[in-house]
Order: structure tokens, then C-alpha cells, then sequence
């Protein structure tokens, strides 16, 4: 595997590549970024990663300085993985001034996540967009656990034209539902084990849906003092129409659970299609 972190090395080391298949993350990387890896294979000839930590996208009381850095258990990963190209670039590559052309995505934004995470969707539309500039995919993955990003980056490449299919990888989840993230790290062991609470409650939603509920609202208080009983802090738990994340008007229209709640110090997020 190739590994640059500087924008002309990496563009000279993509000439004549073929189809190239693009996975950003922000490392620290699990069975979740290397399921995209292998997804990413199928569709195209040459698969690029990007291990950037962006500065942008954190709010000034999040976890921007603790987030776990582990690059050489990453790119051993992303070898075993057959990644053929790592971009890696330091912030001095990445926003060798201030990033002041930025992306600023609709009203989608403040809403769900990005209300309790003022600008943090603006700074991820901002790095995808410039990170899709440096790597020029043909197509580009990112997981759906993270399916309020999908859909913006999903909208800011058909709004602004961009050549690049933009594809969604299902959750991986550990064998009691816990999705995969790299902020499972920070919970201690008893937390660990209470985590799987928040898909348990998205499947309870699911579930009664399915069997003809109607009222989502009173789901989705169930839920949250479900999980307070349990010593969570929520900041969300919606149900929305998969297409836009809109308040679902025909409840036969595919939907979408979603929730982000917080045990201890570690915020978590989850979704479950319905
Ligand atoms: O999902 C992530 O890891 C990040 O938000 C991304 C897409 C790599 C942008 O920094």
C-alpha cells in the first residue's frame, strides 16, 4: 500500500488508475471502515483511504484533541484490507490556511445531529468536498451509521454535479447490536455493557411500527425515558422518512429510527431502517 500525505504526490500516484473507489475516515479504524474497504473493492480498480482528523467538523467542547490516534495499527488494517492508496495528510496539508471557502449544506443541517452539534455538518461537507477534489473517485463509500452525513454528502454531490457515485455501507455491529464506532472505546466496561440498550430501543420502535403503531411521537418519549431510566442522557430519538429525513407523512414510505444519546462522557449514535 502507498501511503502520501502531501496533495501532489498523491495526485501524481493516481494517474492512470482506473476506476478509483474513495473511503474517507478519520482512523482509528474498525471491522465497520474495513467492511467499506471490501465493499470499495467491488467497485472499482484501484480503492483509495483517507485518515484525516478534521479539526472542522468538532465543536470547540468536543473530542477533537482526544480522539483516538492510532495510525500504524490503521494502515496495517488498510494493508490487510488490499488498499491500494492511504492519503494521510497533516492539517498543514490539509488547510495550509484558514478554511474560509466552506460548504454550507441546507437547513438539514441544524436539525437531528446538527442541532446539538452546531457546524459540525458544514465542516464534514467541507473536508468531503475537499478531500474528493485531492483523490478525484469515480465513486466514494461511507458507512450508514452515520446516515444523517450520507444523505447530506449524498445531496451536496447531486446539487453540485459532482462525478462521484455515492454509495452507503450497512452498520456493523458487534454480536449484542452495538454498532461500531470509534468512540466505543471511551466506555468502561459497565458501560460497554449497557450500551446495546439504544439499538434495543430502536428495534422496540421497529417493531411496533411494524405491528401497526402510528403514534410516533409517544415511541419515541417511550424511548428516551426508557434509556433514562437507565442513566442516558438523550439528545434525540426521531423517527423520519428515509428519502430526506423529513417528518414521515405516509407511514408505509420506508422510515428510519434514529437516535443520539449519551452515556457517561460518550455520545452515541445509532439508526435502524424501517
Ligand atoms: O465519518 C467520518 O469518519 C468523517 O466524518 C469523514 C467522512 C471522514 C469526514 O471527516
Amino acid at each position: 500500500m502507498q501511503i502520501h500525505s502531501r496533495i501532489s504526490e498523491l495526485r501524481s500516484a493516481l494517474i492512470n488508475r482506473g476506476r478509483v473507489v474513495f473511503v474517507p475516515t478519520m482512523g482509528n479504524l474498525h471491522a465497520g471502515h474495513i467492511s467499506l474497504m471490501s465493499q470499495a473493492r467491488a467497485h472499482g480498480d484501484t480503492v483509495v483511504a483517507s485518515i484525516f482528523v478534521n479539526r472542522l467538523q468538532f465543536g470547540p467542547h468536543e473530542d477533537f484533541d482526544n480522539y483516538p490516534r492510532t495510525f500504524q495499527a490503521d494502515c496495517d488494517k488498510l494493508a490487510a484490507a488490499g488498499v491500494d492508496v492511504l492519503f494521510a495528510p497533516t492539517e498543514a496539508d490539509l488547510y495550509p490556511e484558514a478554511q474560509e471557502y466552506v460548504v454550507e449544506p441546507p437547513a438539514i443541517q441544524h436539525e437531528l445531529d446538527g442541532e446539538f452539534r452546531p457546524g459540525h455538518f458544514r465542516g464534514v461537507a467541507t473536508v468531503v468536498l475537499k478531500l474528493f477534489n485531492i483523490v478525484q473517485p469515480q465513486a466514494a463509500l461511507f458507512g450508514k451509521k452515520d446516515y444523517q452525513q450520507l444523505m447530506v454528502i449524498r445531496n451536496m454531490a447531486r446539487q453540485l454535479a459532482l462525478p462521484i457515485d455515492i454509495l452507503g455501507g450497512a452498520t456493523v455491529r458487534a454480536e449484542d447490536g452495538l454498532a461500531l464506532s470509534s468512540r466505543n472505546g471511551y466506555l468502561t466496561p459497565e458501560q460497554r455493557s449497557e450500551a446495546p440498550r439504544l439499538y434495543r430501543e430502536l428495534n422496540k420502535i421497529r417493531d411496533a411500527i411494524r405491528s401497526g403503531a402510528t403514534d410516533l411521537a409517544a415511541l419515541e418519549r417511550a424511548a428516551i425515558a426508557s434509556l433514562s431510566e437507565a442513566g442516558w442522557q438523550t439528545d434525540y430519538v426521531a423517527v423520519r422518512q428515509q428519502s430526506d429525513l423529513s417528518m414521515p407523512k405516509d407511514l408505509t414510505a420506508p422510515m428510519l429510527a434514529l437516535a443520539a444519546s449519551r452515556l457517561g462522557k460518550t455520545r452515541l449514535i445509532d439508526n435502524i431502517e424501517i
